[in-house]
């Protein structure tokens, strides 16, 4: 782990001398934070509902008797991070101060109860927890047309992605985004923000003052950049008071997929290989999606 990110931070500081000082700051960046994280990683499971990373070695019953199941973020020390929120009743809900609530899955048919099997149902908004906004989610002209999340393009939804930290003291304006000096050739860029400091996600009450990008952000991401998928760490892209024009910035062209509320935390920021699939719900403008980072 220590000698990937101490190459990646060599990768990135050689680059620098070829470039803008902001480039430098923007790199140096990435690399003091994925020492930082080098240095805690002892401490990565901090996500509620896990238990340290030992539970991994326990998935089945031995022993005791108690059979425990393995919860996990990351696999093989680093090499794969799971940054999807898990389904939980305390999960924060776009606008609702209950959050997910109790009743979004129930055992249908129960063993208890006398069937064969266990078999449970859910009812689920598309746009709950980690999830993918297709054009039709602003666009009634793309919804009627049918550009739903069947529709999206699992060659941009797989592939070579970055992970960047955006300053934490403001949204994602056209300033910010001119500042993180993303190269042209990066399609898919995952942003982690002041969201993921205040683990917003895993707070029930939806909070409005989350960071998102605002519309001037926006514009600038789709006019200067060839990033194809932007990914964020809370229920939504836009700023909350930019909710309706940043993402009609961002859906208008149907090139650029928006993925929200992805799990960030104590993932090292630099490049990886990122993986999300989303449910086949035609005629739905979201879906649930399932992204995994890959080293
Ligand atoms: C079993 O059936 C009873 C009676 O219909 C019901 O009240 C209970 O919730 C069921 N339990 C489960 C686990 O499905
Ligand atoms: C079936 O569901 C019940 C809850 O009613 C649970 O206690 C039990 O462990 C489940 N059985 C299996 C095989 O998953
Ligand atoms: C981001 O914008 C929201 C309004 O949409 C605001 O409440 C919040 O304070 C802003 N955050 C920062 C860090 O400027």
């Amino acid at each position: 782990m220590d000698v990937f990110h101490s190459s990646l931070c060599f990768i990135h500081l050689s680059q620098s001398t070829m470039n803008s000082r902001s480039l430098f700051a923007f790199l140096f960046a990435i690399c003091a934070h994925s020492v930082a994280v080098a240095d805690t990683s002892s401490a990565y499971p901090s996500i509620p509902g896990t238990e340290t990373g030992e539970c991994s070695l326990r998935g089945v019953g031995v022993g005791d008797g108690v059979l425990v199941p393995p919860r996990r973020e990351v696999y093989e020390e680093g090499r794969i991070f799971d940054i999807t929120h898990r389904y939980v009743p305390e999960m924060p809900v776009w606008d609702s101060t209950e959050g997910l609530g109790q009743h979004f899955l129930w055992l249908d048919k129960s063993m208890k109860n006398g069937s064969l099997a266990n078999s449970s149902n859910m009812k689920l908004g598309v746009h709950t927890g980690t999830h993918v906004d297709a054009p039709g989610h602003f666009y009634d002209n793309y919804y009627d047309a049918g550009f739903d999340v069947d529709s999206l393009d699992l060659t941009l939804l797989n592939g070579l992605a970055l992970l960047v930290d955006v300053p934490r003291d403001k949204n994602i304006t056209a300033e910010v985004m001119r500042s993180l000096n993303i190269p042209r050739g990066v399609s898919r860029v995952l942003f982690r923000t002041l969201n993921t400091d205040r683990r917003l996600m895993f707070k029930k009450e939806f909070d409005t003052s989350y960071v998102g990008f605002k519309e001037d952000g926006a514009k600038w991401l789709a006019e200067n950049t060839d990033i194809k998928l932007v990914g964020v760490d809370y229920l939504s892209v836009a700023a909350y008071d930019h909710s309706i024009p940043s993402h009609l910035v961002f859906l208008e062209s149907k090139e650029i997929i928006l993925v929200e509320g992805l799990k960030l935390d104590d993932v090292p920021a630099g490049i990886y290989s990122l993986n999300c699939l989303p449910l086949r719900l035609v005629h739905s403008e979201a879906s649930p999606i399932r992204c995994i980072l890959i080293r």
